[in-house]
């Protein structure tokens, strides 16, 4: 059902706030946490909107609760993008941080206690579980795609999950060299470190 398929996101999102709100001192490590945590919001609210609010938004009850949903996703990109700066250390930024992480989670239980009821009462079974064979697929692309920009993450091939990329050991002259790396993968522009 979808959405079993949506809470398995959900709580990963929780997770990596979490760790990312009591991060300290290790900035490579906060650096990856954000990344996972960035890739993760975005990947999901990616599939979420296209294949649960598109379709919510096309039935008459549930175009407050879509509209709402959209308008929260929409505040957590700005949130993501207001912490997409090279410096991480400051008081500030965690400071953003931590909002981020208590609109996620205002928003994620929200969807839960209240959005998904609207959307189980409004869809048929068959429709739901339709919805969760494509949002499924959709993730697993989104993170993909949007990982793809960012050096220190990757998308398991096992789990199609969102991990810390494996250091290039065993390329250590594109080590530190975004242009090299970038032409060493085929690629045109250099990926993006934050
Ligand atoms: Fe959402
Ligand atoms: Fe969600």
């Amino acid at each position: 059902m979808i959405f079993e398929a949506i809470r398995e996101s959900h709580d990963l999102q929780r997770d990596l706030c979490r760790k990312l709100t009591a991060s300290r001192g290790d900035m490579a490590a906060r650096q990856v946490l954000f990344l996972q945590l960035k890739v993760e919001l975005m990947a999901h609210a990616a599939a979420e909107e296209r294949h649960l609010y598109v379709p919510l938004l096309m039935e008459d009850g549930g175009m407050d609760a879509s509209r709402h949903a959209l308008h929260e996703h929409h505040q957590v990109d700005e949130l993501l993008e207001d912490l997409s700066v090279r410096n991480k250390k400051q008081d500030g930024w965690i400071a953003t941080a931590k909002t981020l992480s208590f609109k996620v989670r205002h928003h994620l239980k929200e969807e839960e206690s209240k959005f998904f009821h609207v959307a189980g009462r409004l869809l048929s079974d068959a429709k739901k579980k339709q919805l969760a064979g494509k949002y499924k697929r959709e993730i697993v692309r989104m993170r993909k795609h949007y990982a793809a920009e960012f050096q220190t993450v990757a998308v398991s091939a096992a789990t199609g999950l969102v991990k810390p990329a494996k250091p290039a050991a065993d390329k250590p002259a594109t080590r530190g060299n975004a242009k090299a790396g970038a032409q060493l993968r085929g690629m045109s522009k250099p990926r993006r470190t934050r």
